[in-house]
């Protein structure tokens, strides 16, 4: 049994995660982290020094290497939408879609916009304009997914919850 959770930055994947495979008595991982510790580097750094293909490299990797888990998985942002890897998660496991309003992303965005390197490049232009970019983008991959959550109003509880009930 694998859940991998998937949508943008701000999503709320990893603290739901968390409580969903607390919820479930199951492990959880979360993408972004198991690259730092297998790397040494902070997800920015890695943007910063060798560039958002290598990262996109690694998120591959991270996808052959857990294989065998069992448990829940919150994927990076972007993860679903690179190397054909939403294909693999569909195949091998339930893909779960925090489906969050421009307007939510954008008030938790803009607190830490320093540390999203997709985010910080582009100091200088309206972060709610970036936001809609993007997501028009990843929006046909995410919408892909096995279930489909709106999580606009709902605490992360909730949320955990309602996929649960799903599953
Ligand atoms: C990214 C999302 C980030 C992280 C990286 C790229 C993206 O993860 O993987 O900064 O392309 O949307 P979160 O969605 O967990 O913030």
């Amino acid at each position: 049994m694998r859940i991998y959770l998937i949508g943008f930055m701000g999503s709320g994947k990893s603290t739901v995660g968390q409580l969903l495979s607390r919820q479930m008595q199951v492990s959880f991982l979360d993408s972004d982290q198991w690259i730092e510790e297998q790397t040494g580097m902070t997800v920015a750094s890695i943007f910063a020094e060798r560039g958002e293909s290598v990262f996109r490299d690694m998120e591959r990797r991270f996808l052959l290497a857990v294989n065998n888990f069992s448990g829940v998985i919150s994927c990076g942002g972007g993860l679903p939408c690179y190397n054909n890897l939403m294909d693999e998660m569909l195949r091998d496991g339930t893909t779960v879609y925090l489906r969050t309003g421009v307007a939510v992303l954008e008030e938790r965005l803009k607190l830490d916009r320093h540390l999203r390197p997709l985010l910080k490049t582009e100091e200088d232009e309206n972060l709610e304009a970036i936001i809609r970019n993007r997501m028009a983008d990843r929006i046909p991959v995410y919408e892909r997914a096995t279930c489909v959550v709106d999580t606009d109003g709902k605490s992360p509880e909730e949320i955990a919850r309602e996929i649960a009930a799903f599953l």
